[in-house]
């Protein structure tokens, strides 16, 4: 129950692997700041919803209509999640004060100014009995920034360490890290943060299109091929790899075009036979692992944290380890946090921010021109001004 000390929030996020909706539910003690996730659900996609959001993530006729449907999915898919959080706790809708609320994102464009999270914010709050906070991404946009990552402050705030550098990579559909130097406890001025590139997203859309299932478990797959050092060096060079931060990117950059695009300039510039798909699954491996070992060395930090569901691909994060032999290499876990939970409770985090009206993000990270207070509030009751 909330009291005065004690708030209870709900985070729902859903990324850019499809996959799920993951639902957390936190509570934030007022006088330490301290938060404790009190329980944890996902509520997966059927391959239905799956494929209408995958229809969405490019321009195709009737779109408007569909992602009207889909948002309004989502609201439904988002409460049962919510509801399952609350009810695998013990509390009521009315013990929550508010819903921080991911949405969907569809596209993401911040260069050319704008986002776009789907989720019918109305119909959640209404379904749920409880105010959402939702759209958290544009202020920060509108403000010049990259309206991502918004969890550094997050990842700040749960595993900062006075006496050493910490960084936490979050490997969902797309990876980022967030660089937490030794520091005054509460103090996010010198944290930094950026999208590494690829996370899950090219080895999940691979493994579908050669194996028929959604993720190669395990990184299994992946771990029985050799990866292609040409084919490698030639993803690497893609542009965003070099592009200084603040950047954040989607699937929008990385996709099977993408990939599709690399694997015929690799076929025809050595006139040899195309490589195998495994070998291919192999290199992809390489390249999240690279890239995310690449972002931990710049900042050398003592500590690394991985979460989200990259850290279940046992192939993906030998490769990783491998790299970092001068980091200790370890799942939130380690530090008492599901990793499936890290993601949905920064939107929890970040929900109690808006409704204290306190800045979500770091402008160092997103590159806004400041901090800015994030996301828009559906509150059919007025029950937040109270
Ligand atoms: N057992 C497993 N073996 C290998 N990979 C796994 C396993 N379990 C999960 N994964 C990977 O994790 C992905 C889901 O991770 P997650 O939910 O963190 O990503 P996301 O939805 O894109 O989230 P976000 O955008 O918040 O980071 C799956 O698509 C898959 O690639
Ligand atoms: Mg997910």
């Amino acid at each position: 129950m909330s009291s005065p000390d004690s708030r209870l929030f709900i985070g729902l996020m859903s990324g850019t692997s499809v996959d799920a909706i993951d639902a957390v539910l936190v509570r934030l003690h007022a006088s330490t700041q301290r938060l404790e996730t009190l329980s944890c659900v996902s509520v997966p996609f059927s391959s239905d919803m799956r494929q209408s959001i995958q229809t969405l993530q490019a321009p195709s006729a009737g779109e408007l209509e569909l992602a009207a449907r889909v948002a309004l999915k989502l609201a439904h898919l988002y409460a049962e999640g919510a509801q399952r959080a609350i009810d695998r706790a013990g509390f009521t809708a009315r013990d929550i004060t508010a819903i921080g609320a991911h949405g969907q994102t569809v596209r993401h464009h911040p260069a050319e100014g704008f986002t776009l999270q789907l989720l019918n914010a109305a119909q959640l709050a209404e379904t749920t009995g409880i105010p959402v906070v939702y759209d958290l991404r544009p202020a920060d946009i509108a403000a010049g920034g990259q309206g991502a990552p918004l969890v550094p402050a997050f990842h700040a705030h749960v595993f900062a360490d006075q006496s050493e550098c910490r960084a936490v990579v979050n490997i969902g559909g797309i990876a980022n890290i967030s660089v937490l130097p030794a520091a005054v406890p509460n103090s996010t001025s010198q944290v930094l943060g950026h999208d590494t590139g690829p996370g899950n997203t090219l080895l999940d859309q691979w493994h579908e299109r050669h194996q028929g299932e959604r993720f190669d478990a395990k990184g299994a797959w992946a771990a029985g091929g050799t990866a292609d050092p040409g084919l490698l060096a030639a993803m690497l060079a893609d542009e965003y790899f070099h592009r200084p931060p603040p950047k954040s990117t989607g699937r929008d950059d990385f996709n099977l075009e993408w990939l599709d695009r690399h694997l015929r300039a690799h076929t025809s510039a050595r006139d040899s036979p195309p490589l195998s798909a495994r070998d291919v699954q192999a290199t992809l491996s390489e390249l999240t692992a690279t890239t995310i070992a690449l972002a931990c060395e710049e900042a050398a930090p003592a500590q690394v944290f991985l979460c989200g569901g990259g850290v279940y691909n046992a192939d993906l994060i030998r490769r990783i380890a491998q790299r970092l032999p001068q980091c200790r290499v370890a799942s939130t876990e380690a530090a008492g946090v599901d990793p499936m939970a890290v993601e949905a409770a920064a939107f929890a985090w970040l929900a109690a921010r808006r409704v204290d009206a306190l800045p979500g993000n770091l402008p160092a990270v997103t590159g806004a021109s400041g901090s800015r207070v994030l996301g828009s509030v559906a509150d059919p009751w007025g029950r937040l001004r109270a």
